[in-house]
């Protein structure tokens, strides 16, 4: 079982076959070339010094593309933990941004993920105090605001007052701050002069049928717990593979979990074309196309 990582391996050497169709269902991290760029970025943020400019990223990619994927790992690799005087420190603070840019409840999603009170009769710039404090003294580095792109939800000018919101908590406490969202999110940004000078914009693209594809193919080939190598990288797989998934890892990751358990179950231990014509997947542009009719 060359094609098999040595983890990969074990498992399905010495793992139940039922054991082998839930670990399918497991997410995967794959640390492809751009979500490894962007890892060591974030990782740089956490040991910046503090300064009146400190970098910011913007994570633009469509739906289902993987920003979430990377924002969680980073997250997890940073755990808060109890320092030596046993206070609490928690270095990646994550949140999303409201459904529309409303500054109370961009605080209010701070302080729950913090586990802080929230009152609703609390004034806007009490809350913003208990916020400023809290970060402060959790010893925050970055703050991540996933779904960036829901500031568009609401009137200019409260989308102004809002990146004014993310701006001055910037300044303020001088810690990074991370934007996620679709390409909407990448004209939120640029609309504020400020920001767009200030947010370095990491984009992930849609995957093409280039190098990199097989080289990710060839990295879920590892993790799948299959006795048999699927050669997934082999061209009519990797076209079969790209036209169903329209070039989004979420997709290409749902095509592998379902043609994998099926391999499981067929007892064929390999994805073939036969088990990826099967499985009951529709693509993207199908699903639109089913919702229209
Ligand atoms: N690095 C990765 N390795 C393996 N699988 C991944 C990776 N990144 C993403 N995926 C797969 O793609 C799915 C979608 O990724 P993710 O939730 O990060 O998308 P997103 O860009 O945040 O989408 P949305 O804009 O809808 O929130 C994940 O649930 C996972 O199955
Ligand atoms: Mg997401």
């Amino acid at each position: 079982m060359k094609h098999l990582s040595e983890k990969t391996k074990i498992f399905v050497e010495t793992a139940s076959i039922e054991d082998r169709i839930l670990s399918c269902r497991n997410n995967k991290w794959i640390g492809y070339g751009q979500a490894t760029k962007i890892m060591s970025k974030l990782d740089e943020m956490i040991i910046y010094p503090k300064n009146h400019r400190m970098p910011n990223l913007l994570i633009v990619g469509d739906s289902n593309n993987g920003k979430t994927a990377i924002l969680d790992r980073f997250k997890k690799k940073y755990e808060s933990y109890v320092d030596e005087d046993i206070s609490v420190v928690n270095p990646v603070v994550y949140v999303q941004a409201p459904p529309e840019p409303d500054e109370r409840r961009f605080y209010n999603a701070i302080l729950e993920v913090l586990f802080a009170p929230t009152r609703t009769s609390e004034k806007l710039d009490s809350r913003y105090l208990r916020v400023k404090r809290l970060l402060e003294k959790l010893r925050t580095k970055v703050l991540i605001i996933d779904e960036i792109h829901h500031v568009l939800a609401g009137a200019p000018a409260k989308q102004r007052k809002f990146l004014n919101v993310i701006k001055h908590l910037a300044n303020d406490l001088q810690i990074c701050i991370v934007c996620a969202g679709t390409k909407l999110a990448f004209n939120v940004i640029q609309s504020d002069q400020q920001l767009a000078n200030r947010f370095e914009p990491r984009v992930l693209p849609r995957w093409n049928n280039d190098i990199e594809l097989k080289r990710l193919l060839l990295s879920f080939e590892t993790l799948l717990p299959l006795q048999k190598e699927s050669l997934l990288i082999e061209p009519s797989m990797v076209n079969k593979i790209l036209s169903m998934s329209d070039g989004l890892i979420g997709e290409i990751a749902k095509i592998l979990e379902l043609s994998s358990i099926e391999a499981l179950k067929s007892g064929e231990e390999k994805i073939t074309k036969d088990i990826l014509n099967n499985i009951d997947f529709l693509s993207p542009l199908d699903r639109k196309k089913k919702f229209i009719t």
